[in-house]
């Protein structure tokens, strides 16, 4: 069995397109309006080596929503880690316990290592500084259900450098068509091997370090975290901590339709006074963090979602 998600290289843009409508369909199981157990006796098994809030619950709630249940990790304080156990011998563990299992952890490229160790599906809850295509499946589907459509001129904002979220959304929105605006300080810039990836493959691209005068043009713009915990000298840190902080006051010359995203956790890149505005989705896309897990699942087990749910 091999439906591992380790890179949106793993998804055709066909697959893409048919788990956003899949997300579409299970909108009323997420919201617990509709019970539906497509994944009665599936097992998932939650294994994160860095701190997570949205993407392990989001995964939970998917789970147990569709009638699945799920194991964790748990902290790994009170796990086998802290005795020394190897990232391998861990994920043969849950190879036998479970059906599939989300893998988060601070070393890039842990997620293709440990799909190589398992049997069992491993999806990539994010690898350091390396790739998030679960939360790319759900940013893409917050932008298409504001804006019905992919091509368009996406802003991205911030540590675009440790970023896996940018990192993993910039290669599936280039497939689409985006337009794609990359806005950082110099030492937190896009690695060159991810832009000239989307270079070759036809991806028009602006670098800037300016915010304010991006955002006129922008249809989204996504801003991030500066990641702390990515940085080996705090004084690095310090340079560029809360360089780009967006607020209500900023928004005056922006399109109507423009929406705000974030992966969160956020520190001050939005400021709170924008939450009431019109333009910011956070919120929601942390909400469809569910619905698109939900698909990815259904997807790992080869099973359908119904056309009209509920009905
Ligand atoms: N967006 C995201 O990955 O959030 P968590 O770190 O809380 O999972």
């Amino acid at each position: 069995m091999a439906a591992d998600l380790i890179t949106m290289d793993d998804l055709t843009n066909e697959e893409i397109e048919a788990l956003l409508n899949d997300a579409e369909k299970l909108l009323p199981v997420a919201k617990g309006e509709v019970y539906l157990p497509l994944l009665e006796g599936k097992l998932l098994g939650n294994m994160f080596f860095e701190p997570s809030t949205r993407t392990r619950m989001s995964f939970e709630t998917a789970m147990k929503r569709l009638g699945g249940n799920v194991v964790n990790l748990g902290a790994l304080a009170s796990s086998s880690v802290t005795k020394g156990e190897t990232l391998f011998d861990t994920m043969k563990m849950v190879d036998g316990y479970c059906d599939v299992a989300v893998l988060r952890h601070p070393r890039q490229g842990a997620a293709q290592y440990a799909a190589d160790a398992c049997e069992i599906p491993i999806m990539n809850g994010g690898d350091g500084a390396g790739y998030h295509p679960t939360q790319t499946m759900l940013d893409l589907f917050t932008i298409r259900q504001a804006h019905g459509r992919l091509d368009l001129n996406v802003v991205m904002v911030g540590d675009l450098r440790y970023g896996r979220t940018v990192h993993s959304l910039s290669h599936a929105l280039s497939r689409f068509g985006a337009n794609l605006t990359f806005i950082a300080p110099a030492s937190l810039s896009m690695p060159e091997e991810i832009i000239e990836d989307l270079q070759k493959s036809g991806a028009n691209i602006t670098v800037s370090e300016d915010l304010l005068s991006n955002l006129p043009n922008a249809d989204v713009i996504y801003m991030t975290r500066i990641q702390k915990e990515r940085f080996a000298d705090e004084d690095e840190y310090l340079k560029v901590a809360g360089i780009y902080k967006l607020s209500r006051s900023n928004l005056k010359d922006v399109k109507e339709s423009m929406i705000i995203m974030h992966p969160l956790p956020r520190i001050d890149e939005i400021h709170p006074n924008v939450d009431n505005t019109p333009h910011a989705r956070y919120f929601d896309q942390a909400f469809n963090g569910v619905v698109a897990r939900m698909a990815l699942l259904c997807r790992v087990f080869g099973v359908s979602v119904p056309k009209e749910v509920g009905k």
